[in-house]
C-alpha cells in the first residue's frame, strides 16, 4: 500500500470495534530479514458494537496466507490494513506474515539492536508485526511461541515450556497488543525475587548485554522499593510469576510498560557509581518506578482509545512523583517537577504544539506523548487530591480499581469514581483535560483592620483551535507569615471556580505576608506585584519550601530580566538573601543547590516575550554568564568552608549524598569562573565517581577550559557507550553561542556518531537545541544544520524526528531575520519528498 494523504482521527468518531477476542496465539520464527509471525485468533461478534466491518490493521506486512475456521481466504487490501468477510459467529482467523526486523530502523514493531530482536508496540507498532484490531479497547490473552537459536527468548507473562529451539510464554491477563512484547538475543540477567503483600513468589530480573551485569543492582532495588510502595501506598499487588525488564540500546522513548516485560532504553536502567551521575541515578529509580506502576494504570485497567492517553500516563506520572518524593525529599522533587513543567510544557502551552491533555484529534498519535499528556496530566491529578482530600482520593482510586479491572475506559469513568465516592460534582473540573493554555492568575490583595483580602483574576490566552476559554476550577493553597516571620495562617486550599473571586482571611492582629500557590497547587502563571524586600522576607520565613524557593527564583529572575533590558547592576538585596540560603546549614544542600541555580536562557526569553519584547538570545547570554560572575565573586569567601562540609568520601546515591554533590559542584562551577580552573582539575584528576567527574568536566567546559580534559574523558570511556553519549553531549551543551553548530557538525564526522542510533543522535543534536543562544545564533547554522540532520532522519526513524522538530515550537518568539530563517528552515523539511506523517503533522503544526 502506498501512503495515502494524511487523515485526522477524531475523538467524537470513536466506536467499538465489531468483534471481540477470545484468544490469540502467536508463533513466532525468527530471522533477520525473514521472520515469520503465525497467528491464530478467535474472534466473536461484539453484541455493543454496531459496525460490523471486519477490518485489521497491518503495515510493511508481506502475508503468506489467510485463513477463515481452516479454509484460504483472500482478504481484500485496503488502506492501513486488510478487510475479510466473516460469518456472524466466533469464527477463528489464522494468517501467517513475513516481516525483516534488521531493516526496521523506525524501531517500532519488531526490530534488531546490539545483534538482538526486541519489539516497541505503543501505540501503534503491532500492526507492523502482523495484522489484528490494533486498538487499545481490544483486549485478549496471548499465548507466544518464539522459535530460534537465540539464547535467551522472553515475551509477556509467565513462561509455559521450552525446548530444544523454542520457548511459549502465556499471559492470563487480557491485554490491548500495544502491551506485546518479544525479546530474544545473547542476554544475561540480574537475578532477585520478591514476595508481595498476599505470599506470592515473583522471579525478577534484569536482563543486559554481557559486560553490563554490574550495572543492574540499582534498577533491581528501585524495583523492589516501587512493588513494595505500591502495595503500601494504593493496594496494588503484582499479579504474575515473573517480571523482566530488558535493556536495548536503540529506544526512541524511555521506557515501554509491556505486561510482565518492560523494555528499557538501556540509559534509563543501567547504573553504576563510575558511568552515571546522581541524576541519572534519580531518573532510573524514577523510570523503572513509573513502568512498574503502569502494571495496574495502564496494564490491568486500558485506555479505550489514544485520546485518554493522559488516563494511564498522567496518573502513572503522578504515582511515580510521590514515589521519588517518598524515597527522596518532597520539597526537593517537587521543585524539579515544576522547573520540568515550566521548561518543557509551559513551553509548549505557549506555542504552535499547544493541546489539551485529552486532545480532540490527532494525524499520527506518537506526536501526542508530549509534556503537557503526561506533566499537566499529572499536574492534574495532584489537584484532584488536593480538591477532595487524601482519603478521599484512596478511596475514588480503590473505586476505580474495583470497577474497572480488565477494562478499557475513559476519563470520565476515571472521575466519575471520584464523584461517587465524594459526592462533588467535577463537571468543571472536567476542563483541565479539554482546554489547552496556562491559565495566568492575576492577584491583588489588600489590607483593612485585622482583614486580609485576596482577590484572583483567571485567564487563559487562546491556543489554537480553542479562542474562548472558561474559567476553571484552581486549587490556590495558601499560608499567612506574619510580620516577625511566624506563620500565623497555615496553609489553605482556596477553591477558585470564578473568573473572578476574592478570599478573606479576617482577626488578624498585624498585616501578614501572603505565601500564594504554596507546593504549586495549579498548573498556572501567577502574577503579582510584590517588591525585592517581600521577596526577601519569604525567601527568608517561608515554611513551604517551594515558595521559599519560588521567591528566590523570581529575584534572580527580575535581576536578570533588568540586566537584559539596560544593563542594570544585579541588585545587592538579591544576591544577600541568596548567600543567606547558600550558608544556612539548618537547610537540605539539595534545596540551597535549588537556590543557586538561575533561570535558564529559554526560560528568559519567553518570560521576555511574554512582557511584550523580542527576547535577544545574545544578550540573554551575556547577562547570565555575567551573573554567574557576579555570584561567585559575591560567594567567593564561603567556597573553602562550604565545599569541605560538603565531602561525600564514599559514594551512595541516595537523597543526601546527592544533595551533597549537588550544592558542591553548583560552587565548583562558579569558583571555576575565578580560579582559572584549578579546583574543577584536581576533582576530575582525583574523580572516582561519574558525578564528579561529569561535574568538574562541565564546570570546565562552562568556563571555555577544560580541552585536554574532554580529550582524556574520551579515551577513559571510549568503549562505554552511554558515557559517550554524555562526552558528545556536554561538547555541545557548553560550546560558546559562536561554537554551538561547528562543534556540532565536527562531532557528526566523529566515528562514533551514528544517526541510527537515538541516544546518540539526541546527545548532539537535542543538545545544540537545548543551547539557547546557540542554537539562536545569528547566522542561522545552527537551524540549517538540525534541519539538514532531521530531514536525513526522518527517512530511519520518523518518531524521533517528528519530537526533535518540537525545538522549533518557539520560534514565534523571535525577532523577523530569524523567524524568516527558521521558516526557510521548517519549509524546506516540509518540502522533502515522502516526508513521514510524523514530521509532517509537527512542522505543519509549529508553521501554523
Ligand atoms: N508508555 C511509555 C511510558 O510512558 C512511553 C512510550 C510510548 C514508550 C511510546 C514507547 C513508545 O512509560
Ligand atoms: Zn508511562
Amino acid at each position: 500500500m502506498k501512503d495515502a494523504a494524511p487523515e485526522t482521527i477524531y475523538l467524537k468518531d470513536y466506536t467499538p470495534f465489531g468483534y471481540k477476542i477470545e484468544s490469540v496465539h502467536l508463533t513466532f520464527r525468527l530471522h533477520p530479514t525473514a521472520t515469520r509471525v503465525i497467528s491464530k485468533i478467535a474472534f466473536a461478534p461484539n453484541p455493543e458494537a454496531t459496525d460490523k466491518r471486519f477490518f485489521l490493521h497491518g503495515e510493511e506486512l508481506s502475508l503468506i496466507s489467510a485463513r477463515i475456521n481452516g479454509e484460504t481466504i483472500t482478504p481484500r487490501p485496503v488502506e492501513g490494513g486488510l478487510e475479510a468477510d466473516v460469518p456472524e459467529v466466533p469464527f477463528v482467523w489464522e494468517a501467517e506474515v513475513e516481516i525483516s526486523p534488521e531493516t526496521n530502523t523506525a524501531l517500532e514493531g519488531l526490530y534488531m539492536s546490539s545483534g538482538m530482536y526486541c519489539t516497541q508496540c505503543e501505540a501503534e507498532g503491532f500492526r507492523k508485526i502482523t495484522y489484528y484490531p490494533d486498538r487499545p479497547d481490544v483486549m485478549a490473552t496471548f499465548t507466544v511461541r518464539i522459535e530460534g537459536d537465540q539464547p535467551v527468548m522472553l515475551s509477556n507473562g509467565n513462561p509455559l515450556t521450552a525446548g530444544e529451539g523454542f520457548v511459549e510464554w502465556h499471559d492470563p491477563w487480557p491485554k490491548p497488543s500495544y502491551l506485546f512484547a518479544l525479546v530474544a538475543g545473547n542476554l544475561v540477567n540480574h537475578p532477585d525475587r520478591f514476595t508481595t503483600q498476599s505470599g506470592r513468589d515473583v522471579e525478577l530480573n534484569i536482563w543486559v548485554r554481557p559486560g553490563d551485569e554490574g550495572k543492574c543492582a540499582f534498577g533491581m532495588q528501585a524495583l523492589k522499593d516501587a512493588m513494595a510502595w505500591d502495595e503500601k501506598t494504593y493496594g496494588r499487588e503484582y499479579d504474575l510469576d515473573i517480571f523482566n525488564i530488558v535493556a536495548v540500546d536503540d529506544f526512541n522513548m524511555g521506557a515501554m510498560e509491556n505486561k510482565g516485560l518492560n523494555v528499557f532504553n538501556s540509559s534509563c536502567v543501567l547504573a553504576s557509581k563510575e558511568t552515571s551521575t546522581d541524576a541519572n541515578f534519580e531518573r532510573i529509580e524514577g523510570i523503572i518506578a513509573h513502568e512498574y506502576f503502569h502494571n495496574w494504570t495502564g496494564n490491568r485497567i486500558t485506555c479505550r482509545d489514544w485520546f485518554q492517553l493522559c488516563l494511564k500516563e498522567g496518573l502513572t506520572v503522578y504515582r511515580d512523583q510521590m514515589f521519588s518524593g517518598d524515597m527522596r525529599s518532597h520539597a526537593v522533587k517537587r521543585i524539579e517537577e515544576v522547573l520540568q513543567l515550566r521548561a518543557r510544557q509551559f513551553r509548549e502551552d505557549n506555542g504552535p504544539l499547544a493541546h489539551p491533555v485529552r486532545p480532540e484529534s490527532f494525524v499520527e498519535i506518537n506526536n501526542f506523548y508530549t509534556a503537557t499528556v503526561y506533566e499537566k496530566g499529572a499536574e492534574i491529578i495532584g489537584m484532584l487530591r488536593r480538591l477532595v482530600g487524601d482519603e478521599a482520593y484512596r478511596k475514588g482510586c480503590d473505586l476505580y480499581f474495583e470497577r474497572h479491572d480488565g477494562q478499557a475506559v475513559t476519563i470520565e469513568d476515571w472521575l466519575k469514581a471520584f464523584e461517587d465516592v465524594t459526592g462533588r460534582d467535577l463537571a468543571q473540573f472536567k476542563q483541565w483535560y479539554s482546554q489547552a493554555g496556562t491559565p495566568r492568575l492575576k492577584m491583588s490583595e489588600e489590607w483593612n483592620d485585622g482583614t486580609l483580602t485576596l482577590t484572583f483574576a483567571q485567564s487563559t490566552p487562546p491556543t489554537p483551535g480553542q479562542s474562548e476559554k472558561k474559567p476553571q476550577v484552581i486549587p490556590i493553597a495558601v499560608g499567612l507569615i506574619g510580620p516577625n516571620g511566624d506563620e500565623v495562617v497555615p496553609t489553605t486550599v482556596l477553591e477558585m471556580t470564578e473568573a473572578e473571586q476574592s478570599f478573606t482571611f479576617d482577626g488578624l492582629g498585624a498585616r501578614p505576608v501572603a505565601s500564594v500557590l504554596r507546593d504549586f497547587s495549579a498548573p498556572v502563571i501567577l502574577d503579582r506585584a510584590m517588591d525585592d524586600d517581600t521577596r526577601a522576607f519569604l525567601l527568608a520565613h517561608d515554611t513551604d519550601p517551594f515558595q521559599k524557593w519560588e521567591m528566590g527564583r523570581m529575584l534572580t529572575k527580575d535581576m536578570l530580566v533588568a540586566m537584559i533590558a539596560d544593563d542594570a547592576a544585579p541588585a545587592e538585596t538579591a544576591l544577600d538573601a541568596i548567600k543567606t540560603v547558600l550558608t544556612d546549614e539548618n537547610l537540605d544542600p539539595a534545596f540551597r543547590a535549588l537556590v543557586l541555580g538561575l533561570p535558564s536562557e529559554d526560560d528568559l526569553a519567553q518570560t521576555i516575550f511574554d512582557a511584550g519584547q523580542t527576547p535577544d538570545p545574545a544578550k540573554i547570554h551575556a547577562a547570565r554568564k555575567s551573573l554567574r560572575h557576579t555570584l561567585a565573586i559575591h560567594l567567593s569567601d564561603v567556597f573553602p568552608t562550604l565545599g569541605r562540609q560538603l565531602e561525600t568520601p564514599v559514594f551512595v546515591p541516595d537523597a543526601d549524598g546527592s544533595g551533597k554533590r549537588a550544592l558542591r559542584h553548583a560552587l565548583l562551577a562558579l569558583e571555576t569562573l575565578l580560579d582559572g580552573g584549578k579546583a574543577a582539575r584536581a576533582l576530575f584528576a582525583r574523580a572516582d565517581n561519574m558525578s564528579d567527574q561529569g561535574a568538574s568536566l562541565q564546570a570546565l567546559l562552562a568556563a571555555g577550559l577544560g580541552q585536554d580534559e574532554i580529550k582524556a574523558f574520551e579515551k577513559q570511556w571510549e568503549n562505554d557507550r552511554l558515557v559517550m553519549d554524555k562526552w558528545f553531549m556536554m561538547q555541545v551543551s557548553f560550546a560558546a553561542p559562536d561554537k554551538a553548530a561547528s562543534t556540532a557538525l565536527a562531532l557528526t564526522q566523529h566515528p562514533d556518531f551514528t544517526i541510527k542510533n537515538p541516544n546518540r543522535f539526541r546527545a548532539v543534536f537535542g543538545a545544540l537545541a537545548g543551547n539557547h543562544a546557540g542554537f539562536h545564533a545569528a547566522d542561522g547554522k545552527a537551524y540549517q544544520l538540525l534541519a539538514t540532520h532531521l530531514i536525513q532522519l526522518d527517512k530511519i526513524n520518523p518518531q524521533t524526528t517528528a519530537r526533535m522538530s518540537g525545538a522549533f515550537e518557539t520560534w514565534k518568539r523571535y525577532d523577523a531575520d530569524r523567524q524568516g530563517m527558521i521558516r526557510t528552515e521548517l519549509e524546506r523539511i516540509l518540502a522533502t519528498p515522502d516526508l513521514s506523517r510524523d514530521t509532517t503533522e509537527m512542522v505543519t503544526r509549529i508553521l501554523s
